[in-house]
């Protein structure tokens, strides 16, 4: 199945906990090419569609999004072409996580531990692939002790119609210490025909053209430092174009970060911990953070973050 047209080559990654749809939804509004849902357990979808049919107020997104991929995982086969079934008709592409390392997932058979099971594997993706008319994508990293299984799972991938592979090349053993290593970015994209994404580590416009130029991979994805800067897309656009980008002034982020909270309050799931998080990652490094960081430790509502957020601005030079 044909992807869809991406207006960016700069993905936003899923973060459980994190990627919430308000913060997907600035991120697409400043210039993310695609975002994805965090993962979702395939048990769930399938048990809550039986209680009240609205995945809606499950995974929660919004149309304006788009285009925008759901991340389902867990390894049951009947379970998994049933819950491709109930999210097809919302999303884009479905993707499939073979990346998360936690073993509250891995000792059910699911994601990172699918990595050294090719046959189960094949069976997965073949079962996906024949469940919808949409694409379907895979994410993974680069093995569990070492960097070993990566290329078979991707060319299995690839003879089952999987559409698209993004790569966080980390093993499951290293979580998220030490580096991403690049050079096996490289190395899948010579193993495959299907497009690559690559992962890991790029915080700054200068990182994402690094990894197009030394691993030829054809989107790169990022998560942790557009989570604390979804500017960060408009400027690896930009730097992507023309060579040079704008830095964002303080005034710039505090006012998207009240976007964002007008967006938040159409998600009943968005817990205020979340809200506190964004609210302290975009205001991080203006003048006067660190005593806003303190007090937004004691805040008890979003009409206080507000109230916080409108004296801050007022603050600013
Ligand atoms: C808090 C957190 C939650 C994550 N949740 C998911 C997830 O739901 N699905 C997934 O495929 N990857 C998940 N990841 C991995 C990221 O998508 C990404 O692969 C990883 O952070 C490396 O990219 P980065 O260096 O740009 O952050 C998560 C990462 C973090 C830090």
């Amino acid at each position: 199945m044909a992807l869809p047209i991406f207006n960016s080559r700069v993905f936003f990654a899923p973060m459980a906990g994190v990627s919430d749809p308000a913060l997907r939804l600035i991120c697409k509004e400043l210039g993310a090419g695609l975002v994805v849902t965090p993962f979702t357990n395939i048990h769930a979808i399938v048990a809550r569609k039986e209680i009240d049919k609205e995945i809606k107020k499950f995974i929660e997104f919004s149309p304006k999004e788009k285009p925008i991929a759901v991340q389902l995982f867990g390894s049951d086969i009947e379970q998994l072409t049933r819950a491709v079934h109930i999210v097809e008709k919302h999303f884009d592409i479905i993707d499939y996580n073979m990346g998360c390392p936690s073993p509250t997932v891995t000792e059910q058979m699911a994601c990172s531990a699918l990595l050294q099971e090719p046959e189960l594997t094949r069976k997965i993706f073949r079962a996906m692939v024949n469940a919808t008319t949409k694409p379907v994508t895979l994410k993974m990293r680069s093995g569990i002790d070492k960097p070993d299984c990566f290329k078979l799972i991707a060319r299995i991938a690839e003879e089952e119609g999987i559409t698209m592979v993004t790569f966080h090349p980390r093993t499951v053993k290293q979580g998220y210490a030490g580096n991403a290593n690049w050079s096996l970015i490289k190395e899948l994209k010579e193993q495959v025909s299907i497009p690559v994404v690559g992962n890991g580590d790029i915080r700054t416009p200068e990182d994402a053209q690094r990894m197009f130029d030394e691993t030829g991979c054809d989107y790169v994805m990022v998560g942790r430092a557009a989570a604390q800067n979804p500017f960060l897309f408009t400027q690896m656009n930009e730097f992507l174009e023309t060579g040079t980008y704008k830095e964002t002034s303080c005034r710039e982020r505090i006012t998207m970060f009240f976007k964002y909270l007008k967006y938040a309050e159409e998600y009943p799931t968005i817990k205020l911990s979340n809200i506190r998080m964004h609210a302290m990652n975009f205001s991080k490094g203006c003048k006067g953070s660190k005593r806003l960081r303190g007090k937004l430790l004691t805040v008890q509502s979003v009409e206080d973050i507000k109230k916080l957020f409108n004296e801050f601005y007022d603050s600013l030079e």
